[in-house]
């Protein structure tokens, strides 16, 4: 693991342009809380998700000038929020990419799905930018010997930016955080799951139910820094390694009935954490409920395996096998449209993972 913080040697980089599409991803076993330098305190598994994307390109020229110059725009429009949120970003990373002192910066990025939707963005947008640098690194300074460790870099950059980006590197189940018995899983950066997995786990359909587009009053930062003084927080650490182990087995098994109990339990306990915070918070919103309410019900009526999750935030995933996707649909369209902000679902489903933009 040497080359994560070993310095790359002196070289003239010369101007260019690299770009990476990164997908987003929902967690179905959740980070929350975390030590150090963005170390989770318990293991968490995502889905990469197909269509919540973000398209970033990073073009750079030498400069001599002493002040940093990076500007960034979204959606084509100069952002001076992301522009400071990025260089920050970039300043802390020059010991890992000394290169980034040696260059001037103009980031383009856009996202697949509206971005004052209220998804987070930060597992799409800090990946593509950890796959942007490895592929400077990769391009000028040859130090990757395979795909694998350029990915591993990209996600412990990713990381370091945004814990839940870390897993947005691969496609299908990703983890992060040290899982016992799974010798590849660290707390360093993500890994693609390597398992026996259920076809349907492969194909698994996520629509996204927009309740609220608003941007939410307290921020995942905050909300980790909570679990220091949370009093339930070892609790329920111990409860999500034991989770874990528990939804390895179900995907190996294809039990939906109870990666149902799991994932739903998962994205309430998450924001039982919220609540049971000093201060605490809630992000859920009514509506929130009025859809897991209905959720439940036709899960009852009709016995399809279709279940919940929650991000930090009060939209809702709903996760259900592809064969169960027109009945599911249409329960969406009859029940629970009427609850999301002016009808707004995004369908999307398991991905492959970032791909390269041929510039
Ligand atoms: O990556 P962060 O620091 O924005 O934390 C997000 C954590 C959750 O989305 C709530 C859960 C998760 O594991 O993705």
């Amino acid at each position: 693991m040497n080359y994560l913080n070993s310095k790359l040697n002196f070289k003239e980089v010369p101007s260019g342009k690299v770009g990476w599409r990164s997908p987003s991803n929902i967690a179905l076993l959740k980070y929350w809380g975390k030590k150090a330098v963005q170390l989770p305190s318990n293991a968490s598994l995502s889905f990469t998700l197909q269509e919540s994307l973000t398209e970033t390109v990073v073009k750079f020229f030498p400069t001599s000038g002493k002040n940093f110059n990076l500007k960034f725009y979204l959606d084509g429009i100069h952002n001076d929020i992301f522009a400071e949120k990025i260089s920050t970003f970039f300043k802390a990373l020059v010991d890992i990419f000394p290169f980034i002192n040696q260059l001037g910066f103009k980031i383009h990025s856009k996202n697949t799905f509206p971005h004052s939707v209220g998804i987070a963005s930060s597992a799409s947008g800090m990946s593509a930018i950890a796959l942007t640098l490895c592929e400077i690194e990769r391009k000028y300074f040859n130090t990757f010997s395979s795909n694998d460790e350029f990915f591993q870099k990209a996600s412990y950059i990713a990381r370091l930016g945004s814990g839940s980006a870390c897993r947005s590197l691969y496609g299908g189940l990703v983890s992060w955080g040290e899982i016992e018995g799974i010798e590849s899983s660290s707390n360093l950066y993500g890994s693609k799951l390597i398992l026996n997995i259920k076809p349907v786990f492969e194909t698994y359909q996520d629509s996204i139910l927009i309740v609220d587009s608003t941007q939410k009053k307290v921020s995942s930062r905050f909300g980790h820094e909570l679990m220091n003084s949370n009093p339930l927080s070892n609790k329920r650490f111990e409860q999500a390694n034991n989770n874990i182990q528990r939804l390895l087995s179900v995907i190996s098994s294809g039990d939906l009935v109870e990666f149902v109990k799991i994932v739903e339990s998962e994205a309430l306990t998450l924001h039982a954490m919220m609540m049971t915070s000093n201060p605490y918070f809630i992000l859920m919103k009514p509506n929130t409920i009025s859809i897991i309410n209905s959720i439940w019900e036709f899960r009852e009526e009709t016995e399809i395996p279709v279940c919940f999750s929650l991000d930090a935030g009060p939209n809702i995933h709903l996760l259900y096998p592809h064969e169960n996707k027109d009945q599911v649909i249409a329960f969406i369209n009859s029940e629970l449209l009427k609850f999301t902000n002016n009808n707004t679902v995004i369908h999307d489903k398991v991905g492959s993972g970032p791909e390269k933009l041929e510039l």
